[in-house]
C-alpha cells in the first residue's frame, strides 16, 4: 500500500535533527542495540581505504561515519563531514576534539544537493542513515558524482523494510510502535521519532535505489543486505 508524502523540506528535517541532537547518538545506539556501529564499519571495509584517500561523509550528523573513516586500518588521511544540522555537527565536533582527530576530520555545514566541494576532489563518499531524509535525492547523486574521481567509491547505507513476512511484521511493529515511544521519551521531542519510520516506509526500496544510482551514472552497483535486510549497504564507483 502506498503511504502519503512526509514533508522533507530542508527546514523542516534540519529544525528536527538539531532538536534531538543530544540525544541522537545515545538513542541510536540503544533502539539498534549497538549492531549501528557494525554497520558503519561495513561501509567503511567496503570502500578498501589504503591510507592515503580523501572520503567525503554526507549527511554526517554527529560525525560517527567520519571517524570511523579515519579511524580505520588502514583509514583515510582526511575526511570532510558535511551536514545542514548545526547541533548535530557541534556534538561530532565535540567527538573529534575529544579524540584529538581534529586535524584530520573536519565538519562543514552544507547541503547534500549542493555540496561544498570541487569537482573530483574526493576518492570516496558516504553516506549513512542520511539519503532518506535528503528531499530531492536523484540531485544529491548527481552531486556526489560530480565531486567523486573517476573511479572513486560510493558507500551508502539505508535501512530498508525487510520482504519476509514474519520478519516484516516484526520489524514494523517494532518500527511504528516502539521506537517512536522511546525515542519520544528519552528525547522529549514529540515528532521526530515518529518521523523515522514514516521515513523508511516512504523511502525508495532497494531495487528503486539502484535503478537512481544507474541513472545517476554510476557503475559495479551492489546492493547488500545486512542483518535481514533491515539496512542495505549500497556500493558504487563512479566509471
Ligand atoms: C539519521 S541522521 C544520520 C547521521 C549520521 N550519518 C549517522 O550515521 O548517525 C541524518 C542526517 O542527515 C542530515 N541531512 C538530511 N538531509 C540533508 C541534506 N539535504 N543535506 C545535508 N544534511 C542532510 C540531517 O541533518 C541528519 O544529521
Amino acid at each position: 500500500m502506498s503511504q502519503p508524502a512526509i514533508s522533507k523540506a530542508p527546514d523542516r528535517i534540519a529544525g528536527m535533527f538539531d532538536a534531538i541532537a543530544k540525544h541522537y547518538d545515545l538513542l541510536n545506539h540503544v533502539l539498534s542495540a549497538g549492531i549501528d556501529r557494525r554497520w558503519r564499519w561495513r561501509a567503511i571495509e567496503a570502500l578498501s581505504l589504503s591510507g592515503v584517500e580523501r572520503v567525503l561523509d554526507l549527511c554526517t550528523g554527529t560525525a560517527d561515519l567520519a571517524l570511523a573513516a579515519r579511524t580505520a586500518t588502514p583509514g583515510a588521511a582526511r575526511v570532510v563531514g558535511v551536514d545542514f544540522a548545526d547541533a548535530m555537527l557541534r556534538v561530532g565536533r565535540g567527538k573529534l576534539l575529544h579524540a584529538r582527530l581534529d586535524d584530520a576530520v573536519s565538519l562543514v555545514r552544507g547541503d547534500a544537493t549542493r555540496i561544498p566541494v570541487a569537482d573530483r576532489a574526493v576518492d570516496a563518499v558516504t553516506i549513512a542513515f542520511g539519503i532518506r531524509n535528503v528531499e530531492r535525492p536523484a540531485a544529491a547523486c548527481e552531486e556526489i558524482h560530480r565531486v567523486l574521481r573517476p573511479g572513486g567509491r560510493l558507500a551508502i547505507l539505508e535501512f530498508a523494510v525487510p520482504t519476509a513476512p514474519v520478519l516484516r511484521a516484526a520489524y514494523l511493529a517494532y518500527f511504528r510502535y516502539v521506537l517512536p515511544r522511546v525515542g519520544k521519551l528519552v528525547s522529549r521531542h514529540d515528532t521526530a521519532y515518529e518521523y523515522l519510520p514514516a521515513s523508511v516506509d516512504t523511502f525508495a526500496s532497494p531495487g528503486e535505489f539502484v535503478e537512481l544510482l544507474q541513472a545517476s551514472r554510476f557503475v559495479d552497483i551492489r546492493a547488500v543486505p545486512l542483518t535481514f535486510g533491515i539496512v542495505y549497504l549500497y556500493t558504487a564507483r563512479r566509471g
